[in-house]
């Protein structure tokens, strides 16, 4: 569906509840538990037009806010990259890269160049900026570690969000989430730092499973008695 749509505000406020209402504690649901067992990132490179409309964005971004946030701080913002934008950023970026890697190798410098090409080749780049804040005694309250675990979740929606639309992503930071050059062509204030860009579009070639860890290898039953003190 276009942007442009007639259906498109009611698409994009469809399922938002309004504050207060009651919601269900829990709900089976087979096909959510079917995404989350089978969902998989798309290498940024492979992604391509096209990417979802105004309305489904819009889902997917309500979607990425809807986290826990510890005292509801709202400890992150999205900048959505989309249109002419994406080409005006992905120049800005191979300057800076060439700006700041003046020793890399013809080699390195085309590999770099290449993977820098997902900013204009995809159809939207969301760069999930972690806003921690400290202004209040709500936010001094909140440790930083929590507010920043809060726009990990938020990328990790984004990604279920946009699997979930029909489409495909993936969460990258690579040398660009942490270059101030970067960080600056941006936008970000004082203290502000890139928890990822969310690339967005269609994948030209379904992907493949990855190891995953055996549960034993990452799930402990804590038994008293199994600490040292
Ligand atoms: C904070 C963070 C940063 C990441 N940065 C990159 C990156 O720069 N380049 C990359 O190839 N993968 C990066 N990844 C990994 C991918 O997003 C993803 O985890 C991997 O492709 C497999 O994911 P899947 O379990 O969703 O299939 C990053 C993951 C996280 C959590």
């Amino acid at each position: 569906m276009g942007a442009q749509g007639p259906d498109a505000t009611d698409a994009s406020t469809a399922s938002s509840p309004a504050l207060g209402d009651s919601l269900s504690a829990s709900r089976s649901s087979e096909s959510t538990l079917e995404l989350l067992n089978t969902r998989r990132s798309t290498l940024a490179r492979l992604i391509r037009p096209p990417g979802p409309s105004r309305a489904e964005l819009d889902g997917i971004l309500r979607i990425g806010a809807r986290v826990p946030d510890h005292r509801r701080l709202e400890p992150w913002r999205f900048l959505v990259i989309l249109g002419a934008e994406r080409e005006r950023l992905h120049n800005r970026l191979s300057e800076i890269y060439t700006e700041t890697q003046p020793t890399v190798s013809d080699e390195e410098r085309e590999k770099g160049l290449e993977k820098i090409g997902s900013f204009a080749r995809a159809p939207v780049t969301i760069c999930v900026v972690s806003a921690a804040k400290n202004d209040s005694d709500q936010a001094r309250k909140t440790p930083l570690w929590e507010q920043q675990l809060s726009a990990g979740a938020a990328c990790q929606n984004l990604l279920i969000a946009t699997s979930a639309s029909g489409y495909a992503a993936q969460w990258v930071t690579e040398w660009y989430a942490y270059e101030p050059l970067v960080q600056r062509t941006l936008g970000l204030a004082e203290g502000e730092q890139i928890a990822g860009f969310v690339f967005i579009g269609t994948a030209t070639q379904n992907p493949l499973e990855r190891k995953r860890p055996e549960s034993d290898q990452v799930v402990q039953y804590w038994t008293a008695g199994s600490s040292s003190n």
